[in-house]
């Protein structure tokens, strides 16, 4: 595709309105940003307003209209909400899920709680936005739905019992709304990141280092070594990812588990 074909298909999503979860940090953050420079109208969810607000006025600054909401994901009555709120700003057609959490814990020393509360927030939450916002994408005929998963939607790693098992049925949930959905003008995808240089691989990596004993510097450079590029990936990467996932240069893409992740996973 040319550049100039790219840059017009980009200038389409000006002013569609996109919800971004998990939008107060990290990947979340930086997905709503990227979709701003583009043109993109967000509403912002995540718990805490102080980050969602902070998000909101550099939303601003690129000159676009930003709404944040509380909200937890994992509560069907807050994404309830969460859609009310959403419709003072017009019909999202751009659903980022980012929203997600990841405590480890080996599989014998593993609480259920542990377990319940990966599956409400990582895959139910996914599951109650999608569910509460396709029916208006379908009606508008364009919709695009991007679940940020994991490479642990593919693969395993030890002590990630409830992360992995989360995220292998967000994959799943993607891959059936897809089929569900692709006469519909509407797109499904996860991206798959590797290990992402964010709050949550950092807190991974101060944990790892007190169970293991190290640095948590430690810890994190041998997140970056499972990488064949050696690093961590970048928010803005996989934002960037999203953002093609969003255009209309997507539109044949659906149904996928696309990694971001230097290689570590092919297959
Ligand atoms: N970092 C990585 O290496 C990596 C790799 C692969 C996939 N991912 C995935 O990428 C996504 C974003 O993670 P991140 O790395 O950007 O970490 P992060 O900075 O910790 O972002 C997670 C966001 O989710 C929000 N959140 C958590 N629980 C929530 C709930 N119940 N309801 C609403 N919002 C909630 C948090 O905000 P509040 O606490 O304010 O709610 C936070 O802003 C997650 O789904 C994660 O599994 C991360």
């Amino acid at each position: 595709m040319s550049d100039r074909l790219f840059r017009s298909s980009l200038d389409s999503l000006v002013d569609k309105i996109a919800l971004v979860t998990g939008a107060g940090s990290g990947i979340g953050r930086s997905v709503a940003l990227a979709l701003a420079r583009e043109g993109c109208r967000l509403v912002l969810a995540g718990r805490r307003p102080g980050p969602l607000e902070r998000v909101a006025d550099e939303v601003r600054a690129h000159d676009r209209d930003a709404l944040p909401v509380v909200c937890d994901v994992g509560s069907p009555t807050d994404v309830d909400g969460l859609r009310t709120s959403a419709r003072q700003a017009g019909v999202v057609q751009i659903l980022v899920n980012s929203a997600g959490i990841a405590p480890a814990a080996s599989f014998l020393e593993m609480e259920d709680a542990l377990l319940e509360e990966v599956l409400r927030v990582n895959f139910k939450g996914t599951y109650y936005c999608c569910k509460r916002f396709l029916e208006p994408m379908i009606a508008a005929g364009w919709g695009r739905i991007i679940n940020i998963a994991s490479t642990t939607a593919k693969a395993a790693y030890p002590h990630t019992a409830a992360y992995t098992a989360s995220k292998h049925a967000v994959l799943g949930l993607t891959r059936v709304m897809a089929l569900e959905t692709a006469r519909k003008g509407v797109t499904v995808n996860a991206i798959c990141p590797g290990y992402t240089d964010t709050e949550l691989t950092r807190d991974n990596a101060r944990r790892m280092a007190s169970r293991i004993g190290g640095s948590a510097a430690a810890a994190l450079d041998r997140f970056a070594g499972t990488s064949p590029q050696g690093r961590l990936i970048a928010a803005d990467e996989v934002a960037d990812l999203a953002v093609l996932l969003a255009s209309p240069a997507g539109a044949a893409v659906t149904g996928q588990g696309i990694h971001v992740d230097g290689g570590a996973f092919m297959g």
